[in-house]
């Protein structure tokens, strides 16, 4: 019997103890978390790159004391790497080591048939758990983090859905495994591809964007607390303002953080236009980003 859920009390204590640990999540962030927890469902954020998303998992594992199991995805990620593979070096092992040994001691209590042969190397011994089959099988807090799954092919959401849906996962020669404590799912996606109508009717949905300027403000000073008020407004506002072009790559939270880091580090008090120009490396990561915003942003080069 699965265990009852004991993520979050309400959207409330999401928001504090999620902001307690230093994420600083909107109200719709701490909704919807407190509400994956309350229902069970997995939950899939989308949105633009470093706004987030797979902190947002790392965070609740911290505050709810659960251990983070991470499927990174990929393009070519497959069944033996997400779900569970066969250790076939050491199946042939125990075969080679098995038929030796016949053969030095002439027993004959060794298996005879391959149904024999199967019974004895198809066990738990023989078993690789991946990520989704270690989560399942956890009877500890856990969250599983499934992180970028638009990167995957297709294929690997029909995997997904048998682990979301049923919290379940089958292995032909061991049968069902159904998990005793449901794991926090959480699936991250930069949305570089549609996900199919399956997995998303069974997640709950959260799209991330950048934060107003206020939480963003916020969120610079929590982690990097040496950095002056006015400074992080101005850094924020001109955070802002670079988002509001068109740019290639727009900057994120991360590079908000970055930022703050490199004035501090630099010992740079005042972000006018030639510090801004200075050290925009950090920020845009594109030359012809930073030849916009130069231009656009009238600074000096
Ligand atoms: N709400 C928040 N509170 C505190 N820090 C945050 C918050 N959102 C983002 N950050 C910061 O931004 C960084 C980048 O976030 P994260 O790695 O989760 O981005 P992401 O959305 O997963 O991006 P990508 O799509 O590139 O993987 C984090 O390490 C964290 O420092
Ligand atoms: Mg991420």
């Amino acid at each position: 019997m699965p265990q009852p859920s004991s993520w979050f009390s309400s959207p409330d204590d999401a928001a504090t103890r999620l902001s307690a640990s230093g994420y600083l999540a909107d109200t719709a962030t701490a909704t919807t978390a407190y509400l994956a927890g309350a229902l069970e469902k997995p939950l899939l954020v989308e949105g633009p790159a470093g706004v987030g998303k797979t902190e947002l998992a790392k965070a609740v594992a911290r505050v709810t004391d659960a251990e983070l199991i991470r499927l990174q995805c990929y393009e070519g990620l497959d069944e033996a790497r997400a779900l569970y593979e066969w250790n076939y070096k050491k199946q042939l092992l125990f075969i080679q080591a098995a038929t030796v040994s016949r053969e030095a001691t002439a027993t004959t209590g060794l298996p005879q048939s391959v149904q024999d042969w199967e019974s004895g190397i198809f066990t738990e011994e023989f078993l690789l758990t991946r990520p989704l089959l270690t989560a399942i099988r956890r009877d500890q807090p856990t969250v599983l983090l499934v992180d970028e799954v638009d990167k995957t092919d297709v294929e690997v959401e029909g995997l997904l859905l048998e682990v979301l849906s049923d919290f379940q996962v089958t292995i032909p020669e061991l049968g069902t495994v159904s998990a005793v404590r449901r794991p926090f799912v959480v699936l991250t996606s930069n949305a570089s591809r549609e996900l199919s109508e399956a997995v998303k009717r069974r997640c709950l949905y959260l799209h991330l964007d950048y934060p107003d300027a206020e939480r963003e403000r916020e969120i610079v000073t929590s982690q990097v607390p040496d950095l002056e008020e006015r400074v992080a407004g101005r850094l924020v506002e001109t955070i802002g303002r670079l988002r509001d072009l068109e740019l290639k790559k727009a900057p994120s939270i991360a590079e908000s953080v970055d930022w703050a880091r490199t004035l501090v580090a630099l010992e740079i008090g005042e972000l006018d236009e030639k510090a801004i120009a200075d050290t925009l490396g950090v920020v845009l990561k594109h030359s012809s980003d930073q030849e916009k915003a130069v231009k656009e942003l009238r600074l000096r080069s």
